[in-house]
């Protein structure tokens, strides 16, 4: 990934203050203008509505920095993107391509999964490049990993062009659905309460969610699988979690960094798996209570992506009702895809 670091160079008068903007100021008014005319509609928020951009419904800032790396973000041969509807997987996913690729970087005291939080070393083209340039991952050209909410149909030509690998983890909707009302509540914002669960849910099967709508989401990238088994790793939330020793050693594998059989022997994969395991992150002092992000200001304290990381808590929450809508969607859309069988 080449950052384009642009500083404005003008020499201010004498007694001017030197306010340097960043590239993505340089560029904000014209996205704005762009998504003032885009469809909007009442998002999960009284003030935080969603707009219409490619076919997805996504919030105001996520567009501006999408557009900001469809325009500037240079992905490279070599680099990894890890893409996912929000609450799918993403952090766990973050943090164990992290440690599949840095194992042989630290040991068992040193690796910084253990002080920091997974979002912290594994950045978002849309929110990070844009946003917190300053950041570690974004400036250090030696890291590789980056990550994505936007559907297959808004990543940046360079993704396509560079021919770098991607990796894809979806979930079942209603635990997705679930974990992202839950999630909200958590946030500190200024633009309202949350909508209730129905209306929230009601929503999102409508298709009006953060990126959604989600089948959709996850079509756009199972086509992009089936045209290109060879760039995108596709992987399953509850399959994940099933057998993780198994889907980790596939993950090292699709990225170039598979266990050899000594590191088999040694115990690497059970390492990895245990130190990425939710137990272990939630537990962690950076993840505990209100501790913030360190690199970056965030709504979400650490811990908020740290819940309960089960299958099937959604039985907690939605009606039989509820629950057969979201199928019945979920048969609707994904029909004839394979996606239901895999
Ligand atoms: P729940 O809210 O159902 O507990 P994302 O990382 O995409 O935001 O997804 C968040 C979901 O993944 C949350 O689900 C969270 O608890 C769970 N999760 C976070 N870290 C995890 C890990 N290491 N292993 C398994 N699940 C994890």
């Amino acid at each position: 990934m080449g950052l384009l670091t642009v500083t404005d160079t003008t020499l201010p008068n004498q007694g001017e203050t030197v306010t340097e903007s960043t590239e993505f100021e340089k560029n904000q008014k014209r996205y704005e203008e762009l998504i003032a005319s885009f469809p909007h509609e009442k998002g999960w928020r009284p003030k935080n509505p969603l707009i219409q951009y490619g076919g997805h419904w996504l919030i105001q800032p996520r567009i501006e920095g999408c557009m900001y790396a469809q325009e500037f973000f240079q992905a490279r041969p070599t680099d990894l993107l890890l893409c996912s509807y929000p609450k799918a997987g993403t952090t766990w996913l973050k943090a164990l391509t992290f440690a599949i690729s840095n194992r042989s970087r630290f040991n068992d005291s040193t690796n910084p999964l253990l002080k920091r939080n997974p979002h912290e070393l594994v950045p978002y083209i849309e929110i990070e490049f844009a946003f917190f340039p300053h950041i570690d991952a974004i400036n250090n050209k030696e890291n590789t990993l980056f990550a994505t909410h936007l559907p297959h149909g808004l990543l940046p030509e360079s993704v396509a062009r560079s021919g770098c690998k991607m990796v894809y983890i979806w979930r079942d909707p209603k635990d997705t659905f679930i974990s992202m009302w839950i999630f909200y509540q958590k946030q500190k914002t200024h633009d309202g309460p949350l909508n209730s669960l129905e209306e929230s849910f009601d929503m999102f099967c409508r298709g009006l969610s953060s990126n959604g709508p989600y089948l959709d989401h996850v079509l756009t990238y199972w086509k992009a699988y089936q045209e290109n088994p060879d760039q995108i790793l596709f992987l399953k939330y509850e399959k994940m979690r099933a057998d993780p020793l198994l889907y980790v050693k596939r993950l090292a594998e699709f990225m170039g960094y598979g266990f050899t059989a000594e590191e088999e022997k040694e115990g690497i994969v059970d390492k990895v798996v245990n130190l990425c395991s939710f137990d272990t992150l939630k537990n962690l002092e950076s993840n505990q209570g209100e501790k913030n992000m360190e690199n970056r200001p965030s709504s979400f304290a650490n811990s908020a992506f740290f819940r309960k990381g089960e299958i099937g808590d959604w039985q907690n929450y939605l009606t039989p009702e509820m629950a057969a809508r979201i199928d019945g969607l979920m048969v609707e859309k994904l029909k004839g895809s394979g996606l239901l069988e895999w």
